[in-house]
């Protein structure tokens, strides 16, 4: 699976198939962890950290959710950690949907059929739209499992907003130990 992974990624290093490939990303951001993950997380796009060292979660968003992967009983070793778009918008905004669509379906589609993980967990809106549909509410799936792909999936808040909301960390931890349930 890696090596499936590591060739799908070399074929896009120099993509330019969406306008994220002319807003001046330093470079792409693949997924990262182990290929034969059986939990796998999705966010939404690089931001300013992930941009210079080139993988995802590696900011302070990043740092909050190796802490939560942590809690978990894991280490980021044993997951997969990836993003609907694998560049990062300018000023950090919400991917456009033109940009999340045509990314998701040469990335990160292909990254989970690859892996094949057991669950997957949406981190915020954008995540969890990109495979639900636009026009799911998180209010209404965050923290029920729902199925992409005959895969479950369970939204939940991505920990940029755990950190503006300190308060709903108690939610996701709900909402996580339900993953490690299953
Ligand atoms: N936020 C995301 O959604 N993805 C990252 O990789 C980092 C922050
Ligand atoms: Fe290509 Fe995705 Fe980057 Fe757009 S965001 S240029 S589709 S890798």
């Amino acid at each position: 699976k890696q090596q499936i992974l590591t060739h799908l990624n070399s074929t896009c290093i120099n993509c330019s198939a969406c306008p994220l490939s002319k807003c001046g990303r330093k470079q792409v951001v693949f997924g990262h962890g182990n290929a034969d993950a059986r939990l796998m997380f999705i966010g939404e796009g690089p931001g300013r950290d992930e941009d210079v060292q080139g993988y995802p979660f590696v900011g302070r968003a990043g740092q909050l959710l190796t802490k939560i992967i942590a809690a978990m009983g894991f280490e980021r070793s044993q997951v997969y950690i990836s993003n609907v778009v694998k560049c990062r918008p300018p000023e950090n905004r919400t991917p456009l949907p033109e940009e999340s669509g045509i990314c998701k379906n040469i990335l990160l589609f292909k990254e989970i059929e690859i892996i094949k993980p057991a669950i997957i967990c949406t981190l915020g809106v954008t995540a969890t739209q990109a495979l639900l549909g636009e026009g799911v509410f998180m209010s209404s799936v965050r923290g029920k499992f729902v199925e992409f792909r005959n895969i479950p999936v369970l939204p939940t808040y991505h920990p940029a907003y755990l950190l503006r909301n300190p308060a709903a960390k108690r939610t996701v931890w709900e909402d996580v130990k339900k993953i490690m349930a299953l």
